[in-house]
């Protein structure tokens, strides 16, 4: 157990936690298909074989949800809205409550629009799949934007692209490489139409939820540097300098469809605040001839880069490396790089997966990683909140129930879905408090 208190965060932090619709909603039959559950019914594709259909039950259990986030003294929640429920009839009814409730317990809605749940009639491969993103955002706003001040367009697009569209390993299971950038291009593109619409709207308070991994070179050897460049370019920059920048890291503009030029001044929409989800860094060095492994997915051989593992440190259950001073050398390294086009950061997510109820280790990740998180605001970074990955135990993806992200354990035999407190919740609960 972390003993000293942590150091104060600036005045009117955001302190909340994170959660996905498709992890967490369940009632699948009120809603139309998402590529995701067509991928489920895969033979094999899920590791424990299991499907998203009931999950935590959230879509009928939020009020608990709710209660356990006022318990936590949070004072705002990352949830996320589904498109194929928001398409399906009644379907924004769920969010309107979810959103009075949390209104009147005092937590600010943090919406994510689009959290890799893709509609099983449409694909990103397609150019049309923006200006349906756009129109979906305008019936959302038109619907929550009187309750909803802060919005997030996308979660991830990077991870969705990549293990979407390139490995295959997440929804909708696609193979394609390289051939999946365009994924990329009409992801970015989709943000910057929803950033638009969410501002005719009357939004002012609009970002985005990008992962970054800060990628370090195997040695100093001029091809693990090489390599560990290309993959910073693929994994951060391919998607942070379009959406800062307003260009593609060189080399890359060629590869994307469409007018980019014209495309990249929509990506560029300026945004209130940039949204950091962080795990833990990338060990990156010379293609090794062998396949390498990108977290517990297989990384195939042929590519211009290998991963390595990062070695003598402790590992979540998921066997991601624990290291909080990645979240530091990420939040500096964003505002050296981007200077003042960076606009205020948020984490948007942060977490680890663990089993059990005394989760001692959790709290030792979370303990560290906001010390880490307050380096990053004493070195002069702008930061304004912090969400936890994630409130409850949810389904996590293609490992299905096996990883525990949450402050919360949910019960996943039981039909309520009985959500019991860890040990890191009353030490956040108690973390919070002492900021006060
Ligand atoms: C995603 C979450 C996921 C978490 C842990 C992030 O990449 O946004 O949906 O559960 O990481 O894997």
């Amino acid at each position: 157990m972390a003993a000293d208190a942590l150091p104060p965060f600036p005045p009117g932090f955001l302190w909340g936690a994170s959660t996905s619709a498709h992890q967490i909603e369940g009632a699948v039959d009120a809603r139309g298909p998402s590529v995701w559950d067509v991928f489920e019914a895969r033979p094999g594709v899920i590791r424990d074989g299991s499907t998203a259909a009931v999950a935590c039950d959230s879509f009928h259990r939020h009020r608990e949800d709710v209660a356990l986030l006022a318990g936590l003294g949070m004072n705002a929640y990352r949830f996320s809205v589904s498109w194929p429920r928001a398409d399906s009839p009644g379907g924004l009814d769920h969010y309107e409550r979810l959103v009075d409730d949390l209104l009147a317990a005092g937590v600010r809605p943090v919406p994510t629009l689009f959290h890799w749940d893709l509609p099983a009639s449409l694909d990103w491969l397609d150019r049309d799949t923006a200006a349906r993103f756009a129109e979906y955002v305008e019936r959302v706003a038109a619907r929550l934007g009187d309750r909803v001040h802060t919005w997030i367009t996308l979660n991830e697009p990077a991870e969705h692209t990549v293990l979407g569209h390139a490995l295959g390993v997440h929804a909708p299971g696609r193979t394609l490489l390289y051939d999946a950038l365009p994924v990329a291009h009409h992801q970015l593109l989709a943000h910057g139409l929803a950033v638009r619409a969410l501002r005719a709207a009357g939004a002012t308070d609009v970002g985005i939820a990008a992962s970054h991994s800060p990628t370090w070179p195997l040695t100093g050897d001029e091809a693990d540097l090489a390599a560990a460049d290309h993959y910073d370019v693929l994994m951060n920059r391919a998607f942070s300098d379009p959406l800062l920048l307003g260009r593609y890291p060189e080399g890359l503009e060629q590869l994307m469809p469409g007018d980019v030029a014209a495309d990249l001044e929509v990506v560029s929409e300026r945004l209130d605040w940039y949204g950091v989800n962080y795990y833990a860094p990338s060990l990156v060095g010379a293609p090794t001839g062998e396949k390498s492994a990108y977290g517990t997915f297989d990384v195939p051989a042929g590519l211009p880069f290998a991963l390595h593992e990062i070695e003598d440190r402790p590992r979540t259950a998921f066997g991601w490396p624990v290291v909080p001073e990645g979240l530091t050398q990420t939040l500096t390294g964003l505002r050296d790089r981007y200077g003042d086009r960076l606009p205020p950061v948020m984490i948007t997510e942060n977490g680890c997966s663990y089993p059990g109820l005394d989760d001692q280790e959790r709290i030792a990740y979370l303990d560290s990683h906001l010390r880490a998180l307050h380096r990053a605001i004493e070195e002069g970074v702008d930061v304004r909140g912090y969400f936890v990955w994630s409130l409850l135990d949810n389904y996590e993806w293609n490992e299905g129930y096996r990883q525990r992200f949450g402050l919360v354990h949910v019960d996943f035999d039981s039909p309520e879905r009985t959500r019991t407190p860890k040990a890191s919740y009353a030490w956040l609960r108690d973390a919070l408090r002492a900021q006060r």
